[in-house]
């Protein structure tokens, strides 16, 4: 089967390549998946470089999302050959076939194809853990969300829409802006160049924002910590600008609020009640359809090199979804 395999860890994709490997066989305890969709997270581009908090050893199959068909399962798994199923265990997920941990997958909500479901999980969970489980939304209230044109930023925009919230999203590609606002429908869209707390101010009516959800980081963080409303929440969810940013604790002292660290696939992990209640709240969502995963581009797993180098040079809104043997 193809597998996209990561032979040598560099910071510029020379180290991986799509090769031809004997599929995997199911061991005990996990489920066996023909992958009809996997997408690409940032998380994925990092593990090629080593720069990624879980650190592989090569060789090793990347891609740590998927959507496929259950092929083998153990009854006592819960599943069934033939199930629709999602999830993944941090890499195996650019494959034909991959064998996966039962308690890391789910039945696909009822309706959705392969490729949103495989767009959908991480991403959404990321989101719903940071804002809803962790950031305590409610209706209402004011959202700043950053990196809004990525995977997990165009989820946190859309599912903070479907739960009420008044989003104000932010891009450092400002030509991105309209895009974000036709899939997302925020109340305002703006570029983070610069200083942009009055711009908050004023959208807010100085009230600020109740909730910063910011994967970005660098220049961005120090900038949010200047938009947040007092009792409010900064959540730490990456750092794409590159740059770990450093606060002075008197500043959430003397502003009222909090700097929560997010880490939504280790709160499953501790959690996993709260983990199946997130991914049922999120199921729920998606089949009432209050909730769309954003694809920005589907393309043959072949076509893998287009898919990383638009991820690393910025240039997508919303995932990029991988189809093996297409
Ligand atoms: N804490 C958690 O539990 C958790 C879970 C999943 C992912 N994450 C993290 O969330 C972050 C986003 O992941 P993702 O899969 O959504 O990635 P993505 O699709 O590539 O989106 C990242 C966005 O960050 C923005 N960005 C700003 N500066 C950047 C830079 N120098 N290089 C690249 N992008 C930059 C880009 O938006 P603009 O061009 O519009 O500015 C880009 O769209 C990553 O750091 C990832 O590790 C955290």
């Amino acid at each position: 089967m193809q597998a996209l395999r990561v032979d040598r860890l560099t910071d510029d994709l020379s180290g991986v390549q799509l090769v031809n490997v004997p599929a995997p066989t199911r061991v005990s305890g996990e489920v066996l998946v023909r992958v009809r969709a996997a997408s690409l997270n940032f998380p994925d581009l990092l593990m090629t470089r080593g720069e990624y908090q879980f650190k592989p050893e090569p060789p090793f199959t990347a891609g740590l999302e998927l959507a496929g068909e259950v092929l083998e399962a153990d009854p006592a798994s819960g599943f069934a050959p033939g199930d629709r199923v999602m999830g993944g265990n941090k890499t195996g997920a650019f494959a034909e076939i991959a064998s996966v941990p039962a308690d890391k997958l789910a039945l696909m909500p009822q309706g959705m194809d392969f490729p949103s479901a495989a767009a959908m999980g991480a991403a959404y969970s990321t989101a719903f853990t940071g804002l809803v489980e962790l950031g305590a939304l409610d209706e209402g209230q004011w959202v700043l969300v950053h990196g809004a044109s990525g995977g997990v930023g165009l989820a946190a925009c859309d599912l903070a829409r479907a739960m009420g919230a008044r989003v104000i999203a932010t891009t450092g590609s400002p030509a991105k802006a309209d895009r974000i606002a036709a899939l997302v429908r925020p109340d305002a869209v703006i570029g983070t160049a610069g200083r942009f707390r009055e711009t908050i101010a004023e959208l807010t009516g100085g009230v600020l924002a109740d909730i910063v959800f910011d994967p970005v980081g660098g220049d961005v963080f120090d900038e949010s910590t200047r938009c947040v409303a007092f009792g409010g929440k900064l959540i730490v969810v990456g750092f794409t600008a590159g740059r770990i940013a450093e606060v002075s604790t008197n500043i959430p002292l003397i502003k009222g609020f909090s700097i929560v660290g997010l880490r939504a696939g280790e709160y499953a992990r501790r959690f996993p009640e709260r983990g199946a209640a997130i991914n049922q709240a999120i199921r729920k969502l998606a089949e009432a359809g209050a909730i769309v995963p954003a694809i920005d581009r589907t393309l043959p797993l072949s076509r893998w090199r287009e898919g990383f180098d638009a991820m690393a040079q910025r240039q997508l809104v919303g995932k990029v979804v991988f189809v093996p043997g297409m």
